[in-house]
């Protein structure tokens, strides 16, 4: 098995691979125009020219950049195809000098395995802002934040809408 890049051709596949584990809230569902769109985020794992696994580093800033969507099919689970996407993603957290890598899952011994530990969703405000404030679970969240590195001192918001700026002045 190795890894490589993720290129538009492999959205189809990738959509179908998370799909496969959105159904019952493992993984959060992404749409194949979302997939498309932020194909360049992805990494696949591939075995014998077949994606059998895929995984995507989602980028805040120098600051936090975050593990999403990672998946192996269930026939090639358990062969080190996990461990190589998450220390692929990690690889390009460092190309672009990223100091802070965060997740957000519910297999947290798996990831403790490469080196991330338990952190506070408070802790990620990029993460709130972007994900938790417009998840249905948000008072109810089952998963565990878990980060490598350092913890960020700062976040970057996106602006407030005009007509909240406006309902607050
Ligand atoms: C989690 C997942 C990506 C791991 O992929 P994998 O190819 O099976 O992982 P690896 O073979 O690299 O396993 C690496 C290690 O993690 C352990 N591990 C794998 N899945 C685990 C799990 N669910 N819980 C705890 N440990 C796990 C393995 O035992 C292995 O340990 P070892 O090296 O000491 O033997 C895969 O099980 C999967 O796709 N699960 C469904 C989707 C999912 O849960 N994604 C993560 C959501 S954040």
């Amino acid at each position: 098995m190795r890894t490589r890049e993720a290129v538009l051709p492999d959205a189809e596949r990738i959509h179908q691979l998370i799909s496969n584990y959105s159904g019952d809230g493992t993984l959060l569902p992404r749409s194949f125009a979302e997939i498309c769109e932020n194909v360049r985020d992805f990494i696949v794992l591939e075995d014998a020219g077949s994606v059998v696994g895929c995984g995507a580093l989602h980028l805040y800033g120098l600051h936090l950049a975050e593990i999403r969507s990672i998946t192996v099919e269930p026939g090639h689970q358990g062969s080190g195809g996990g461990k190589r996407l998450v220390r692929a993603l990690l690889l390009q957290a460092k190309k672009h000098a990223v100091t802070c890598i965060c997740l957000f899952t519910r297999k947290p011994e798996f990831f403790a395995q490469l080196g991330f530990g338990i952190a506070q969703r408070e802790d990620l405000p990029d993460k709130i802002y972007k994900d938790c404030c417009v998840c249905p679970r948000f008072h109810c969240c089952d998963e565990v934040a878990m980060v490598r590195g350092d913890l960020p001192k700062f976040a970057i918001l996106p602006e407030p809408p005009e007509w909240l700026v406006k309902l607050q002045a």
